[in-house]
């Protein structure tokens, strides 16, 4: 029996409208979520993986235009509601956790009042156990400080607490929720993330542009590239059987502890402009590129337990004769 997907999105596409031209900054973008599932989004900067998570919440700025075959979360169209309806879903129904903490709090609003915003006139004793719940019980009696008082890793448990646990969301939308955190801090909110995926059964959408980053929290995995998923699967199978040779570049690109015996390489070139090209985005920068990938861009195929957009896509044994080939 099939679940109902939490999230569903089929091509979706973002342009932004801006005085230097038209940027196509999500296109074509297919993907489903189940329930209590953690699926990542791993890219470059600058390939999409924000602007989806903004589309999903109906939260892009005027100057985007986006449009979509579906897009609907347990099952209500996204696209359809209302500025009410919009209310009803974003935090009671989907949460987001931002990537800098820091901003997306008042710097001149004690916290406690911050936190009556969201929770309105909750009692203390409730406060505390929601604070005790991402490990912030000691916090209770530094409410009435400020934000500038705390560290980056107390201010993002407390997002997670506000945008996870205090309104109880049944999807989670984290955008580089570490990225500004130190390893071991970073080591912690990751913990504190699929803690509580595990206890709440919240579904996940994890974005990052580290692919390490990723492997310790997802179970699936979309790579994305100039605005296109380029490669979606399971992530012991895209570890396994990279299948894109973008996904491979960014394997071999990847720190050794996740990988086995290679030497790190770096992906030469760039990806500015690559939304613009008639084939496929990543040919200028692909080993195995021949003329039909400049020509003719490749549609989304499923390839065993993955979904890849690429003319050549690779087997395990064809991955590393490429590897070998590249090398
Ligand atoms: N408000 C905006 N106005 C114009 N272009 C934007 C805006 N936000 C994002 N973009 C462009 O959309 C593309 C995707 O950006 P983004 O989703 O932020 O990527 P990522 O999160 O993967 O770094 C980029 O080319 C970026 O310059
Ligand atoms: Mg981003």
């Amino acid at each position: 029996m099939r679940t109902e997907p939490l999230l569903a999105v089929r091509d979706l596409d973002v342009v932004f409208d801006t005085a230097r031209g038209r940027v196509p900054a999500v296109r074509g973008v297919s993907f489903d979520l189940a329930p209590g599932e953690v699926l990542g989004l791993v890219g470059e900067s600058g390939s999409g993986k924000s602007t989806v998570l903004s589309a999903v919440m109906r939260l892009l700025p005027g100057v985007a235009v986006a449009g979509a075959r579906r897009l609907e979360f347990q099952g209500t169209d996204l696209m359809a509601l209302n500025a009410a309806g919009l209310r009803g879903v974003r935090g009671t129904g989907i949460g987001l956790i931002p990537q800098r903490p820091m901003t997306s709090l008042s710097q001149v609003t004690p916290l406690r009042k911050q936190l009556r915003w969201f929770l309105g006139d909750m009692p203390q004793s409730e406060v505390e156990d929601l604070l005790g719940q991402v490990g912030l019980r000691a916090v209770a009696e530094r409410l009435d400080g400020y934000p500038f008082e705390f560290s980056g890793g107390q201010l993002q448990r407390l997002l997670i607490m506000l945008s996870a646990l205090a309104r109880r969301p049944s999807l989670l939308l984290a955008d580089e929720p570490t990225t500004t955190l130190d390893a071991t801090v970073q080591a912690q909110v990751l913990r504190l993330i699929l803690d509580l995926r595990e206890r709440l059964g919240l579904g996940v959408v994890f974005v990052s542009h580290d692919l390490g980053v990723i492997a310790q929290v997802c179970d699936r995995v979309g790579v994305m590239y100039a605005g296109r998923l380029v490669e979606t699967a399971p992530i012991g199978e895209l570890f396994d059987h990279p299948r894109h040779p973008y996904t491979r570049a960014l394997l071999r690109a990847l720190p050794s502890r996740y990988r086995r015996g290679e030497r790190i390489a770096v992906i030469g070139g760039t990806a500015a402009g690559a939304n613009r090209l008639p084939g496929c985005p990543f040919a200028p920068r692909c080993p195995r590129a021949e003329a039909r990938c400049r020509e003719q861009e490749p549609e989304a195929r499923q390839t065993g337990g993955a979904v890849v957009r690429c003319h050549f896509p690779e087997d395990a044994a064809g991955a590393r004769n490429t590897t070998e080939a590249a090398a």
